[in-house]
């Protein structure tokens, strides 16, 4: 007895390869700097203070109980962090999750959903699983947005979502905060009608956020996470919006999609904005060193950042600089069989030793200072 799978799943499922992360079979490297991870884990720094106000907001967690389906605590406080009022704040189960409330809220045959690609992908992999047609518009050479063009695009695809990753995943590249405007006015029912997603996953390193323009834009959606600030393991998203958009999106999300245990987590961190923004700054200050670095190697092009990674591209193949890069311990991701990105590998900023040890694994595989 068998099940027919291919009559079972749909055919946009089936054509779909799993999203994993890949880490060749038997390497161990020593350095993890692949998944633009913040390097610093709250307790290092935050020390026994984080670490007892943890252990005792945990043991407070009534674990028989289902958690609180609102999430009225921490939505109160991620409110609060953010400047909004707390019907304006959704919290899911990392913004990926945030990224498919939205997709399912807007589902249905034929309707589109655009991005300047290359991007994050899992707004195309979700528009997919969800038979929607996701329009990529390229970026420029430099990764830059050509804005005249991608509004063209969206007046001829009359997508209902646009997701501007912003800065951009893995490009690192903060498009004009001009360009996003002009977008969001074509959105707003005239040549377009579209929710505009400012997903700002990496706004800690770039300085610059769209949240006060929240009240001025009824179709702009802001998407917040804390995985790229220390917190990646308890997966916690955050959707900014007007009232009106989040009650709709709320009505796709799952009632208990915020575990209790992430709930606690994220309550005390939130109220240590202080070392999140010290942390912020230090790997700022290290983008900026290493970049300066790479940028005086030959045979690598580095392109400048607003996130806490940057992408690099190789004279050589990028799968063998990857490689290279591995053989000395250090793990990056390789994009260079990715559209658009050939020949590129993006790299996370680490701590100092972290990236003296990538600067130095790069410069042995470039063949200088061997
Ligand atoms: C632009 C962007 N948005 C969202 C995410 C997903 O973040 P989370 O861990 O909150 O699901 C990522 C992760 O790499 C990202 O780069």
């Amino acid at each position: 007895m068998s099940v027919d799978l291919t009559a079972v799943i749909r055919p946009e499922v089936a054509a779909l390869r799993a999203y994993h992360v890949e880490i060749p079979p038997g390497a161990t490297p020593r350095v993890k700097l692949d998944a633009n991870e913040s390097p610093f884990a709250p307790g290092d720094s935050m020390r026994a203070e984080l670490a007892g106000e943890l252990a005792m907001a945990l043991a407070d967690v009534e674990l028989h109980r289902y958690p609180d389906p609102e999430v009225r605590e921490l939505r109160g406080l991620l409110a609060q962090n953010l400047g909004v009022r707390p019907e304006q704040v959704l919290a899911s189960n990392g913004s990926d999750e945030a990224i498919q409330m939205l997709l399912l809220a807007v589902a249905g045959p034929g309707v589109a959903v655009a991005a300047p690609v290359p991007t994050f992908v899992m707004y195309e992999i979700g528009s997919r699983i969800l038979g929607l047609r996701f329009v990529g518009v390229p970026l420029s050479d430099g990764f830059d947005l050509d804005v005249e063009g991608f509004c063209q695009a969206l007046r001829a695809a009359r997508p209902r979502l646009v997701f501007l990753a912003w800065p951009n995943n893995p490009t690192g590249r903060l498009y004009e905060a001009a360009a996003v405007e002009a977008i969001l006015h074509l959105c707003d029912g005239e040549g377009c009608n579209a929710l505009v997603v400012v997903d700002e996953a990496y706004t800690h390193y770039a300085g610059q956020t769209f949240l006060p323009r929240l009240g001025q834009y009824p179709n702009l959606v802001i998407l917040r996470t804390l995985s790229k600030i220390g917190l990646a393991g308890i997966r916690l998203g955050i959707l900014a919006a007007g009232a009106a958009v989040v009650e709709q999106i709320n009505k796709v999300r799952q009632p208990y999609n915020v575990n209790a245990l992430s709930q606690a987590a994220a309550r005390v961190v939130l109220r240590h904005p202080e070392v999140v923004a010290r942390h912020a700054a230090g790997i700022v200050r290290e983008r900026e060193r290493v970049l300066a670095r790479v940028g005086e190697m030959p045979g690598v092009l580095a392109y400048p950042s607003q996130a806490n990674f940057f992408l690099i591209r190789t004279a050589r193949p990028g799968g063998e600089v990857f490689r290279g890069l591995l053989e000395r311990g250090i793990l990056v991701r390789d994009f260079s069989r990715a559209p658009h990105l050939e020949k590129c590998l993006r790299v996370t900023i680490g701590t100092r030793e972290e990236n003296d040890a990538f600067l130095s694994a790069l410069t042995g595989v470039l063949g200088h200072g061997r």
